[in-house]
């Protein structure tokens, strides 16, 4: 009897333990924005480290040690920690090494060189200021202008050397991070063909038109739009926003579910699906954008700008952009769902695998030196950021004239927008704005005390003074709805 209960006590702390793990870890790859860190994999798993010694440069008391320790190579170091790395050597090339850690303490080496930040982690009250003369700056930033409006201002961004953002432009672009190969592009496994598609929609009742989105409080404002659209054509929304359709249970946790066949079959039997982005700046695109363009369904894009450049060709895809509402847009897609031709010439490319000559897409698919999904023959973007910054460092060494300097374009984001009650998109406004401006506040106070040489200060103390900026110019401008 003693022995039973002990044994039941033990199945129930085990499960209850299981429940919370499952519970913590489900958070963190519940957005579907591909906004999670979950995203990143991480191809070598270095030594665990000692939890302790992370993060807190005050507490890590062994002066002499990190000081005096003879690594005989640049120190860099993940400000922010990242990659639990505590201490090991990179080597880049033949002859190029570098020592990198999470540990802070490493600052007082003879041979620290540079700072790498994960940029959805970087807070301004923690910066490691005052900066040495000769340290470099290194920022890596895949992720949506959302997380972290700092990297939308100029000042902030030109304090950086080197980066490795979403942008074409930046020292490591990750533009097409969210694409396994070029293949991807030509998979024949889930396109059906249109006459199945239009016979689907009267069978299964289907709607032209998929969304699936479950983050619903976006930048991009995009529930908006959509809940226009959905007034002159039918949306089938399987996603938490603006559902109207369920999903079979085990494929309701987006980033687990969003590469599972079964969404993909899904997917591919609609002809058109939405794909907007939960922010708006240029080269930020993510598997929404390719997903479509997978299954053989033709993507209506909301998100970068010059989007067109990393299409297969230049008739792949309908922006909403080049319609003047919501309305217009449904017109055009019901004409192309009753029209087989105009519908397939959207994706030409399925059928004649090419990619046109002005496309980006087969270059930058060809030139990238990284692969994604743990792609052990060539690595991540991760090492890729790291070596580039340690070579950059050992050259800094060779020839002291050398200099980088990242740009406001580097990552830069414009501000967020939204739309009005007609679908008509508003510039600088919309609650996401609010954000923006109070960041640009927390911005400036920053610069202010820097310029002064003030360093200590609290996140509470940057808030009150970013406080007392924001609410005389946000009372001014009326820029919320
Ligand atoms: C699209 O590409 C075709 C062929 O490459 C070209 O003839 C046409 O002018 C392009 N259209 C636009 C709008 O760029
Ligand atoms: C790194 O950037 C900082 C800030 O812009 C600059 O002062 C410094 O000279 C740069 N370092 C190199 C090696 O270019
Ligand atoms: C920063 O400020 C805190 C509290 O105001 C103080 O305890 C700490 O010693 C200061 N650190 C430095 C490096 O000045």
């Amino acid at each position: 009897m003693r022995i039973q209960i002990h044994r039941f006590q033990l199945i129930f702390c085990s499960l209850v333990f299981i429940l919370i793990f499952f519970y913590f870890y489900r958070w963190r790859y519940i957005d579907d924005d591909g906004d999670a860190i979950g995203t990143i994999y991480i191809t070598e798993t270095r030594y665990s480290p000692d939890k302790s010694m992370l993060n807190d440069y005050e507490k890590n008391k062994d002066e002499k040690y990190f000081s005096n320790r003879d690594l005989n190579a640049p120190v860099l170091i993940w400000w922010t920690p990242f990659t639990y790395d505590t201490g090991s050597y990179i080597r880049c090339g033949d002859q190029t090494r570098c020592f990198i850690s999470n540990i802070r303490k490493y600052r007082d080496n003879k041979d620290f060189s540079a700072f790498l930040f994960y940029g959805t982690d970087v807070r301004l009250d923690e910066l490691p200021l005052p900066r040495l003369q000769h340290e470099q700056w290194a920022l890596l930033h895949e992720e949506s202008p959302k997380n972290n409006y700092i990297f939308s201002f100029e000042s902030i961004m030109t304090m950086f050397n080197h980066t490795a953002t979403f942008k074409r432009h930046s020292d490591v672009p990750l533009t097409t991070q969210w694409l396994g190969s070029i293949e991807d592009i030509f998979d024949q496994t889930f396109v059906v063909d249109v006459q199945t598609k239009t016979r689907l929609q009267a069978d299964q009742n289907l709607a032209p038109i998929i969304y699936i989105q479950s983050d619903c409080n976006t930048p991009s404002d995009r529930d908006l739009y959509v809940q226009q659209l959905m007034k002159h054509i039918r949306v089938d929304s399987y996603g938490s926003c603006l559902h109207n359709k369920d999903l079979r249970s085990d494929l309701r946790n987006p980033v687990a579910a969003m590469e599972h066949i079964d969404i993909l079959e899904l997917v591919g039997k609609y002809k058109f699906a939405l794909a907007f982005e939960n922010a708006i700046c240029t080269d930020y695109i993510t598997e929404k954008f390719w997903r479509p363009l997978k299954v053989g369904t033709i993507p209506i894009v909301y998100g970068s700008d010059r989007y067109q450049d990393f299409l297969p060709d230049n008739h792949s895809a309908i922006s909403i952009m080049d319609f003047g509402t919501p309305i217009e847009l449904s017109q055009y897609i019901h004409e192309v769902n009753s029209d087989d031709a105009l519908y397939d010439s959207y994706r030409q490319f399925k059928f004649t695998h090419e990619i046109s000559r002005e496309s980006l897409l087969a270059r930058t698919m060809s030139e990238r030196t990284w692969g994604i999904h743990n792609d052990r023959t060539r690595g991540n973007f991760i090492s890729k950021l790291e070596c580039l910054v340690c070579e950059r460092v050992h050259k800094t060494r060779r020839e002291q004239t050398q200099t980088y300097q990242a740009k406001f374009d580097d990552y830069g984001c414009p501000p967020p927008t939204t739309f009005d009650e007609d679908g008509i998109r508003l510039e600088r406004a919309g609650s996401w704005y609010r954000t923006y401006e109070y960041t640009r506040c927390q911005v400036e106070v920053f610069q202010e005390w820097i310029a002064q040489g003030i360093y200590n200060f609290t996140e509470a103390q940057l808030n009150e003074a970013a406080s007392k900026r924001f609410s005389p110019s946000f009372r001014r401008n009326e820029f919320l709805k």
